[in-house]
């Protein structure tokens, strides 16, 4: 039912959720006390139950999780550079959320996806939209003090090195995802 692909692809869902976690909770940890430092630990702490979903969800399969080395996130800080102030540092994290959303609503209109998988990605999803809304709301929020031209073409800067990472991503990764869905951009 689940074969070495299948295996491999969920545990780099795995493995990447636990990276946003991290990150997430690191920037957490620094900023000061905020209706920002909130969301983003309501955030972490949904990004860690993320994984978790992702070790059950293997569990249910009969697997366990793979050991996956390189995490999406560390080749998206060197395609784009590092966030240099909070404004790019949420305008980073709405890109790639973005991109969470396209790759998990791919994943489940592809062929032959265990119900599993279909439930577990579902179930992410509805903290995922969440994420993608508060971001947007305090990016809107920022315009004031950062101008929303300049947040505009950070969005843009980032969104061109996310479709880059993306793009090597899945060529590296060619045979392994076989006949699962993936963006065009
Ligand atoms: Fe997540
Ligand atoms: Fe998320």
């Amino acid at each position: 039912m689940v074969d070495d692909n299948l295996h491999w692809i969920l545990s780099f869902y795995r493995s990447s959720e636990i990276s946003g976690a991290l990150f997430f909770g690191e920037l957490a940890r620094t900023i000061r006390p905020s209706a920002i430092q909130q969301d983003m630990t309501r955030q972490f702490a949904d990004e860690a139950n993320h994984a978790r979903y992702w070790t059950d969800c293997l569990a249910k399969l009969g697997k366990e999780p793979l050991k996956i080395s390189a995490a999406y996130q560390n080749q998206y800080l060197a395609a784009a550079g590092m966030p240099t102030n909070l404004m790019e540092i949420l305008a980073i994290t709405q890109v790639f959320e973005k991109r969470v959303v396209s790759q998990y609503t791919l994943h489940s209109k592809s062929p032959d996806v265990p119900i599993e998988v279909k439930q577990t990605i579902a179930d992410i999803m509805e903290d995922e939209c969440w994420h993608i809304q508060w971001i947007r709301e305090a990016l809107k929020k920022m315009e004031s003090d950062y101008g929303a031209d300049n947040i505009k073409a950070t969005l843009k800067h980032f969104t061109e090195a996310d479709r880059e990472v993306y793009r090597a991503t899945t060529l590296e990764h060619q045979e392994r995802l076989g006949e699962l869905r993936l963006a065009t951009r």
